[in-house]
C-alpha cells in the first residue's frame, strides 16, 4: 500500500515517544497514565502504528480506542485539554510544519470524538459537553 510522504516512520517514532515522556512526567496525566498502562513498552509500540496509521496511511494499527477509553475510570474533560496542550508542545518541536498541522487537527477531532463517547458510554442521559465546556 503506498504511504503519505507527510512525514518518516522517524519523525511518527520520535513525536510518540516525545510525546509520551511528556505526559508521563505530567503532574496531572502522568500519575494516572502510570496506573492504567499496563506495558508501557507495548503501549508505545501501539501508538506508534495509531500514529503511523494516521499520518503515513500504513494502516498499521489494530485497537479499539473508543471502548479503551470508556472503559478508563474518572477522565474529564480538562485532562483532554491537557492532553492536547501537550500534544502541541511536542509537535511544536518536531520542525516539520505540515506533520504538525494534520497532527494537531488529528488528534483534536479524535479527543473530541474519544469524549463524547465517553459520556455518552458513562452518562447516557445527559447531554455531553464539549472539551472545552468545563
Ligand atoms: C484524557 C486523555 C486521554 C487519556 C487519559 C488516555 C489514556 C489512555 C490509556 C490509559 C490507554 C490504555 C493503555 C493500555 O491499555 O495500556 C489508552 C489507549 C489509547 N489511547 Fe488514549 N488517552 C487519552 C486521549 C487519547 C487521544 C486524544 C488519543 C488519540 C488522538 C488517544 C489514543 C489512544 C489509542 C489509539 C490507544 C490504544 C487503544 C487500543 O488499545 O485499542 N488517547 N489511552
Amino acid at each position: 500500500m503506498p504511504t503519505l510522504d507527510l512525514c518518516t516512520e522517524e519523525e511518527v517514532a520520535n513525536l510518540v515517544y516525545s510525546f509520551y515522556d511528556k505526559v508521563r512526567e505530567d503532574a496531572l496525566l502522568g500519575p494516572f497514565f502510570n496506573a492504567h498502562v499496563k506495558n508501557w513498552d507495548s503501549h508505545l509500540l501501539k501508538m506508534v502504528d495509531f500514529w503511523s496509521s494516521a499520518l503515513r496511511g500504513t494502516a498499521r494499527f489494530r485497537g479499539t480506542p473508543m471502548p479503551t477509553h470508556a472503559a478508563l475510570p474518572g477522565v474529564s474533560a480538562s485532562m483532554f485539554q491537557h492532553w492536547l496542550q501537550l500534544f502541541r508542545e511536542t509537535t511544536a518541536t518536531l520542525g516539520n510544519s505540515p506533520m504538525q498541522a494534520r497532527a494537531n487537527l488529528l488528534a483534536q477531532r479524535i479527543a473530541e470524538s474519544l469524549w463524547y463517547g465517553y459520556q455518552l458510554h458513562r452518562q447516557p442521559v445527559q447531554i455531553p459537553q464539549g472539551i472545552d465546556c468545563e
